[in-house]
């Protein structure tokens, strides 16, 4: 699995440019399935409560917005959190990336 693999990179090397550029694509990463820890504490960047849409994706719900299914189910409540836009995902709720798959676009 790629992230598996990030994880190794930066467990296994001295090279902090290497350890930045993870970190910088861990905290790109719009759903929080990425993260990573310093010295056995994870790190989260702070992020605003909000709900917006990510161009041509999902939408994107952060600063622990609590999240409700029509059916009654209460999502975790997260830092960051994407939700299927395009009704492709195989994980709704939740965006699991597919609308790249099947070309999901706003316009
Ligand atoms: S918006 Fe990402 S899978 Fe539907």
């Amino acid at each position: 699995m790629a992230d598996s693999g990030r994880v190794a990179r930066v467990a296994e090397t001295d090279d902090s440019q290497v350890r930045l550029a993870v970190i910088n694509e861990v905290e790109k990463c719009p759903s929080g399935a990425l993260t990573y820890s310093i010295d056995d504490h994870e790190i989260e960047q702070l992020l605003p409560q909000a709900v917006s849409i990510i161009d041509d994706g999902p939408v994107w719900v952060t600063g622990g917005v609590a999240v409700s299914t029509s059916d009654g189910r209460t999502l975790e409540t997260r830092n960051r959190v994407t939700l299927c836009r395009c009704g492709a995902s195989a994980n709704k709720p939740l965006c699991d990336g597919t609308h790249k798959d099947v070309g999901f676009a706003d316009r």
